[in-house]
């Protein structure tokens, strides 16, 4: 059987890092109130990271690509798939993915984009297992990047406070061993307004409202149901328990969400990787960019068996649980 396997990650912030206090005092000139401590209680966030304005998607994802294949100890010309996960690509097309194979120095391999906002990692990752099981690719760069300070609303303190900018990558490798086990993958568009961007390119103009809205609570809600129905069929599908699980790495939005879910897993916190409150929420990055932080920490160690979980607008959800 043919199977694939993550043998490299990687990730990349951008150098621009800004405390609670630091935007808090931005925001305050523009005359809108937030503090530390509302951040940190409300969703564990300390700090993000900001691209400079000339920075994109795909220069972020670079940094985090190149780090992941000297990890699997790779050249770019050996790449047969790039797919990128992010909802704040370089332009509307084309799309990151082929901005950044042109970055990495190579053509001809297939490249695109995945867009399911928050959930957009496991989507790839996801879709890369497939090509690679069914032999269309043996060697895939799967990438979550994102610069969602571009798409900010700073005047909403509910919503401004949230989010950071970053990459993170992974190498999936063909291999005759298991590492990824299942996935599970979810959307319902009837909740396309609760977490939106709205607004699109057309006729030579933005038409409607390019900056994100957010409704909270209601994300909250559904999120910590979801997550744990995901999580429980990729368990089932590999016939394993919360138990066999080293490490939960989900999708950083907010550490309460975090919380609620391990309970709902009966995992101890401990077992949970949290980079939320030195990142913020990244969006499709997240993930990538949390599990290479635990890799290169020594906390995630090779033959441990991760569940990595997403959600976000769409709504999307999903999780993947694999053998690192
Ligand atoms: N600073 C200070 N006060 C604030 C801020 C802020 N940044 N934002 C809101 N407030 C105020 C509100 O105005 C409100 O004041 P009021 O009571 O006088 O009206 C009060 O704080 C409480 O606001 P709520 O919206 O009820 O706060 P809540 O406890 O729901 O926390 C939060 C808001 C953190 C957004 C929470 O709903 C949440 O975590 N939701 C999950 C959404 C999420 O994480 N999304 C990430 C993107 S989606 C994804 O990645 C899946």
């Amino acid at each position: 059987t043919r199977y694939s396997r993550i043998t490299g990650t990687g990730s990349y912030l951008p150098p621009r890092r800004l405390t609670n206090a630091d935007l808090a005092a931005e925001l305050a000139a523009k005359g809108v109130e937030t503090s530390d401590e509302w951040i940190v209680e409300r969703t564990g966030i300390r700090a993000r990271h900001f691209a400079a304005p000339d920075v994109t998607s795909s220069d972020l994802g670079m940094e985090a690509a190149k780090q992941a294949l000297e990890a699997a100890g790779l050249q770019a010309s050996e790449i047969d798939l790039i797919i990128v996960a992010t909802s704040t690509p370089d332009m509307v097309f084309p799309s990151a993915a082929c901005i950044l194979q042109n970055k990495l120095g190579i053509a001809g391999c297939p490249a695109f984009d995945v867009q399911a906002v928050c959930s957009g990692f496991v989507y790839a990752l996801t879709v890369a297992d497939a090509m690679i099981k069914t032999g269309s690719a043996s060697k895939a760069l799967v990438i979550g990047a994102e610069v969602f300070s571009r798409i900010l609303d700073f005047s909403d303190r509910t919503t401004c406070v949230l989010f950071g900018d970053g990459a993170g990558a992974v190498v999936l490798e063909a291999s005759d061993t298991p590492g990824i086990l299942a996935s599970d993958l979810h959307a319902d568009g009837k909740h396309v307004g609760i977490l939106c961007v709205p607004g699109s390119v057309s006729g030579g103009q933005v038409l409607g409202d390019p900056l994100l809205k957010m409704d909270g609570q209601a994300v909250f809600k559904l999120a910590v149901g979801v997550l744990e129905s995901a999580a429980r069929a990729t368990l089932s599908k590999a016939n394993l328990t919360e138990a066999d699980i080293d490490w939960l790495i989900p999708h950083q939005a907010n550490i309460r969400i975090m919380q609620s879910t391990a309970k709902k897993l009966k995992m101890p916190f401990e077992k949970v990787i949290v980079t939320v409150d030195e990142h913020g929420n990244t969006s499709a990055a997240s993930i990538p960019l949390a599990l290479d932080a635990a890799v290169r920490s020594g906390k995630v160690k090779k033959g441990d068996t991760l569940m990595l979980e997403g959600v976000g607008g769409g709504f999307t959800w999903g999780a993947v649980l694999l053998n690192y």
